[in-house]
């Protein structure tokens, strides 16, 4: 069992694992207002759309703690406006939106202001405990799609880092490890910022699940060379037709995977699914510094000058994708059709 709490709540604070310190220091901040948690989305010391979902939850409930609002209303503009900033922290995981509205949602019900507090922070720690059933669930659900010797290539970090706790795509190669599966993963290191190879392979090694680092265009090669049974990944945002949004690289390794004939899994909870986003164009694809790609551990490798262009995530075409796997069951193509049936089944599940 890993040692680490990604986010917690602790005496009236939020406290983070830094994940950009990982795996060489563990070291955990405390925060105390939404601007502080707003700052660390951004700066990504908390990643991982279900991690960041919970941590702005957990903004609002901060922003509760500290009002001075006598009334129920000026409390609820004080928790509408940090809701904004937080919701601006970061634009393509769905499951900040989510969350935010979720909290708003319940505040909106007492009519006195000390309720009102007490209701934000009781909705926080609900998000955060469903998220760690759900991924559980997901895990449980993959189960008949692997065989009993199972190779998976996975992509960025999907483990208990980037969620509260267990993971979805490393909570499914977790699943199979524990249920007595012989488990092997290529990890994809995950450039720029290498969740791969800093993060998943600190989890997995914590875990005794055997796994080798390659670099991301490694992917082709070894599904040609050697077997790989399935390609395991996360998600940001899932529209209404089964496009999905995920870390950067996802879109190539699913075109090696069609190509290879590997099996893609998608692996996430119902809450990623933005049944409101048609389609992928409609996702929002957030870009980051150039600096991410032109500097590792702030040393300068590019030519100074040279420009670089950095989109965080991108966008895999439903038809590249053989299924996505949710607490509510397996979406299968076509995804228009069954992600409302897995989204309907997991409201009545957890
Ligand atoms: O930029 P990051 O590290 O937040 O990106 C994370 C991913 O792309 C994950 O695959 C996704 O958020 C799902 S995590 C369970």
């Amino acid at each position: 069992m890993p040692a680490f709490k990604t986010l917690e709540w602790k005496d009236d604070a939020l406290v983070l694992l830094d994940q950009r310190l990982l795996p060489h220091e563990v070291r955990y901040v405390e925060l105390c207002s939404p601007d502080e948690v707003a700052a660390a989305i951004r700066d990504m010391t908390v990643r991982g759309a279900p991690a960041i979902g919970a941590a702005a939850a957990y903004g609002l409930a901060l922003t509760a703690r500290a009002s001075q609002a006598a009334s129920a209303a000026s409390l609820l503009d004080e928790l509408r406006a940090a809701a904004e900033l937080l919701q601006a922290a970061r634009p393509t995981a769905v499951n900040l939106s989510w969350a935010l509205a979720r909290v708003l949602r319940a505040a909106a019900i007492p009519a006195d202001p000390k309720e009102m507090r007490a209701a934000v922070l009781r909705e926080a720690h609900a998000i955060a405990e469903e998220d760690v059933r759900t991924n559980k669930q997901i895990g449980l659900n993959a189960l008949p799609l692997l065989p009993d010797e199972v190779t998976f290539i996975h992509h960025c970090n999907t483990g208990a880092l980037a969620t509260v706790d267990y993971g979805t795509a490393l909570g499914v190669i977790r699943t199979a490890h524990e249920q007595g599966k012989k488990v092997f993963v290529y990890v994809d290191e995950t450039r720029p910022r290498l969740q791969g190879a800093r993060l998943t392979a600190w989890e997995l090694s914590q875990l005794g699940i055997p796994h080798q680092i390659i670099v991301d265009g490694a992917s082709g090669y070894v599904m040609k060379t050697r077997k790989v049974d399935a390609v395991v990944v996360g998600c940001d945002r899932v529209a209404a037709n089964g496009d999905t949004a995920n870390k950067i690289g996802t879109y190539n390794l699913a075109l090696a995977a069609r190509a290879h004939r590997v099996p893609f899994y998608v692996c996430g909870p119902t809450s990623t699914i933005d049944l409101n986003t048609p389609g992928g164009d409609q996702i929002r694809i957030e870009e980051r510094p150039e600096e991410e790609i032109t500097h590792i551990a702030g040393i300068l490798l590019a030519p100074a000058g040279s420009p670089a262009f950095n989109p965080a995530f991108d966008i895999t075409p439903a038809e590249l994708i053989s299924a996505i796997i949710s607490e509510g069951g397996i979406a299968r193509p076509p995804f228009d059709w069954s992600l409302p049936r897995v989204v309907a089944a997991a409201r009545k599940k957890i």
